[in-house]
């Protein structure tokens, strides 16, 4: 866990990255941080991970997902990113911190919203071009890198599925052009670039599964590939966030990579399930180079430092929160602070 590591242009101090988890810390509307925000990722950075991955920030009010949702729409934006990353680098200079761009899509919470099978050559255009533009924001801001998501059912990841996509021209789910268009207009711009990279749709009999991720992998070059899935699909038992005592649920995946020696080709997150070290070195056993934590660092976000004696209990009141509006909140540990 606690060795050097390279992604793209810069060094990460340890394998240990927060995955991308939404705080419910920003303006319903205009999606500009709250107080809140800055002081979560301040204590965030002052706990030593190697990488932060910010939140799913909106490239565009189309692709707003609402839930308190962090903006990177407009130009007016950056000025409050400058300052959330200041405050994360003064709190400790060696962390690296990382902007996730996302777009709804069909998740949109206004009318306007963008479905994979109605929109338009020009409609994929405009969200190449606004992926572009947040990504032109991020790096402006002092981000180190950014990452495309295109997990959890947002438009990226359904353009990539059959389960989805059903479309027939160049954009259908087998060709992955929108992800590979993107992917394009963000290397312009000169930052790293990863992705976090729905590898299974968890239904059965369509084609998004570990084998079609893999041949994205193969095809694309990103500076590094967070392993997810299809959002809530399968249920808490299966997809992004599950209930329960599994740990390392993308093991199938990486199991799948490793056989087409696709490990190393571009750095590999794992994320899903994983409580504390220990759990981690059955990834790095498996050959991952990078483990990636979400619930766990709500849960304590100096578990790195600490001895790390405090369980999630990966009970998902913290989702919960957060799709009624309010903050992403670990009730297990308000209960324990007397918060509530
Ligand atoms: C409260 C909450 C918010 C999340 N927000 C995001 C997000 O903004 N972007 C994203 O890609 N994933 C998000 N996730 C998913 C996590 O990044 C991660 O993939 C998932 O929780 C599994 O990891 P874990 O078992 O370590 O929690 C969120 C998860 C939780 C619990």
């Amino acid at each position: 866990m606690f060795n050097k590591y390279t992604i793209g242009n810069f060094e990460v101090q340890n394998r240990c990255v927060r995955s991308a988890t939404a705080t419910g810390t920003c303006d319903i509307v205009t999606g500009i941080l709250e107080q809140k925000f800055y002081d979560i990722y301040e204590s965030l950075a002052r706990g030593n991970v190697g990488l932060i991955i910010q939140e799913h920030a909106f490239v565009s009010l189309k692709g707003h997902a609402d839930h308190k949702q962090l903006g990177i729409h407009q130009d007016s934006m950056i000025q409050y990113h400058q300052l959330a990353n200041s405050k994360m680098r003064a709190a400790n200079n060696n962390i690296k911190i990382c902007s996730q761009l996302a777009h709804a899509g069909p998740n949109c919470s206004n009318e306007n919203k963008i479905e994979i099978n109605n929109a338009s050559v020009s409609d994929f255009q405009i969200v190449v071009q606004e992926f572009k533009d947040a990504a032109i924001r991020a790096k402006i801001a002092n981000y180190d890198c950014v990452q495309i998501h295109a997990g959890h059912t947002y438009l990226l990841s359904q353009s990539i599925s059959t389960y989805y996509n059903n479309r027939t021209d160049e954009y259908k789910a087998s060709e992955f052009k929108l992800l590979k268009d993107v992917l394009e207009a963000i290397r312009t711009v000169g930052i790293p670039v990863g992705v976090k990279l729905q590898c299974d749709d968890f239904i059965e009999g369509y084609s998004m599964n570990a084998k079609s991720a893999c041949k994205i992998i193969e095809s694309l070059q990103f500076d590094f590939v967070e392993v997810s899935g299809g959002g809530y699909t399968g249920g808490a038992k299966f997809g992004t966030i599950r209930q329960g005592k599994d740990k390392y649920y993308y093991q199938h995946v990486i199991q799948e990579l490793k056989q087409l020696n696709l490990l190393n080709k571009q750095p590999v997150i794992v994320t899903g399930g994983f409580q504390n070290i220990e759990d981690a070195n059955l990834a790095f056993q498996d050959g991952v180079p990078l483990v990636g934590f979400a619930r766990k660092f709500l849960r304590n976000d100096q578990f790195l430092i600490d001895g790390d004696t405090k369980k999630c209990a990966k009970c998902n009141q913290c989702i919960n929160g957060l799709l009624k509006n309010s903050e992403a909140v670990c009730i297990v540990s308000a209960k324990q602070s007397k918060l509530i």
